[in-house]
């Protein structure tokens, strides 16, 4: 994969993602199972702009998702650790904004328990949630929301990556210092972080 370091410029254009077929739901379902072994090889551009889209790409004309929102409010922002670099995924232009060129997979797995399904990763999807937005509606029932939204979208990203032949494992078990290691606002809680990678049989 071209190196997204090389980008001069902040924000990368994602490959248009695919909207038939790779293989039925069905097949998916069935196949799907957490893989925490992983290749070195790096995921491309195209398979990495799949994921995000399966997990907040718009497809509606009004900005409707691939995943459900209570009240189309969107609290959710994904963030994606490469190894090189960290980024912000956009989904109204389906876009990645380059955020900082290190590294964080490592410092990641430190503060996961020291996963190694982490370490092995070539790519770290992490969830976070901006309560603000929803709880302006909801109340203290936008929290529950904002968590089963962020279920949602984990598992589009884990049939996706099942459809695409790669390995993906939901990672809830993590401390805090997620916030803190990836400089994310204050606001952004992270809830959710999936390692992806080439499955290491
Ligand atoms: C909320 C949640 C948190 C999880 N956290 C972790 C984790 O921190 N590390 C891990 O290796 N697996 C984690 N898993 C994956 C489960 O261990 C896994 O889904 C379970 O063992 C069933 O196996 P399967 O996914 O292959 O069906 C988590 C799953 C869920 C739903």
């Amino acid at each position: 994969m071209k190196s997204l370091r090389n980008k001069t410029d902040k924000v990368i254009q994602l490959p248009e993602p695919a909207s038939d077929g790779g293989m039925s739901v069905e097949a998916a379902l069935a196949k799907r199972e957490s893989v925490r072994h992983f290749t070195s090889v790096p995921l491309t551009l195209s398979l990495l702009s799949q994921i995000l889209w399966a997990a907040q790409g718009i497809t509606r004309n009004w900005g409707g998702r691939t995943a459900p929102s209570a009240g189309a409010l969107y609290p959710l922002e994904l963030y994606l650790a490469l190894l090189d670099g960290f980024f912000h995924y956009i989904p109204r232009n389906h876009q990645l904004m380059h955020i900082s060129e290190s590294n964080f997979i490592e410092d990641l797995a430190a503060v996961a328990l020291g996963q190694q399904c982490i370490r092995e990763s070539s790519a770290v999807v992490v969830i976070a949630a901006v309560y603000k937005r929803i709880e302006q509606k909801y109340g203290r029932r936008g929290e529950r929301y904002v968590k089963v939204e962020a279920g949602h979208a984990a598992q589009n990203i884990l049939l996706q990556a099942v459809s695409q032949g790669i390995g993906a494992v939901p990672v809830g078990a993590f401390y805090e210092d997620v916030r803190m290691v990836l400089s994310l606002p204050s606001d952004h809680e992270p809830l959710y972080l999936i390692p992806l990678g080439h499955t290491r049989k």
